[in-house]
């Protein structure tokens, strides 16, 4: 699938507010729900370092908060093109089935990959039994 234009901007933009004085790695992650809109986040990191958030979850918490429970796809961009790290593909794999289209990118735009949440975590915990939910 072609990566729309415009979630891959709003990520990007979503990263200028990334608050990453440590690690200095800026994330922005945009989230498009169907009912249309575009839900972003960024990392939020923290002097007790396991507390810090990835852009990926700040995005999906915010969405969930404002009442949406069904995604079209997720786009991502941080310094270099990075897939979402396995904390986030859990909570990615609660809201949404192996289809959904994650386009990762880079801040300057020089590559964007298109992967689905399948191809990054096939076999998700649910409490379903395994094999039911993901292929
Ligand atoms: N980070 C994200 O925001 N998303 C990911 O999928 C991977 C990592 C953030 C967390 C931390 O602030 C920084 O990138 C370096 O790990």
């Amino acid at each position: 699938m072609n990566p729309p234009e415009d979630l891959l901007k709003a990520a990007r933009n979503a990263a200028k507010n990334a608050y990453a004085p440590y690690s200095h790695f800026t994330v922005g992650a945009a989230l498009l729900a169907e009912s249309g809109k575009i839900y972003t986040g960024c990392n939020v990191e923290n002097s007790s370092y396991g507390l810090t958030v990835c852009a990926e979850r700040n995005a999906f918490f915010a969405a969930i908060a404002a009442g949406e429970r069904h995604f079209t796809a997720l786009a991502l961009s941080a310094p270099k093109a990075v897939t979402p790290c396995g904390a986030c593909r859990q909570v990615l794999a609660e809201f949404c089935d192996a289809t959904l289209p994650v386009f990762v990118t880079d801040h300057e735009a020089t590559l964007t990959c298109s992967l689905t949440l399948g191809d990054l975590f096939p076999s998700p915990f649910t409490f379903n039994e395994p094999g039911n939910t993901m292929p």
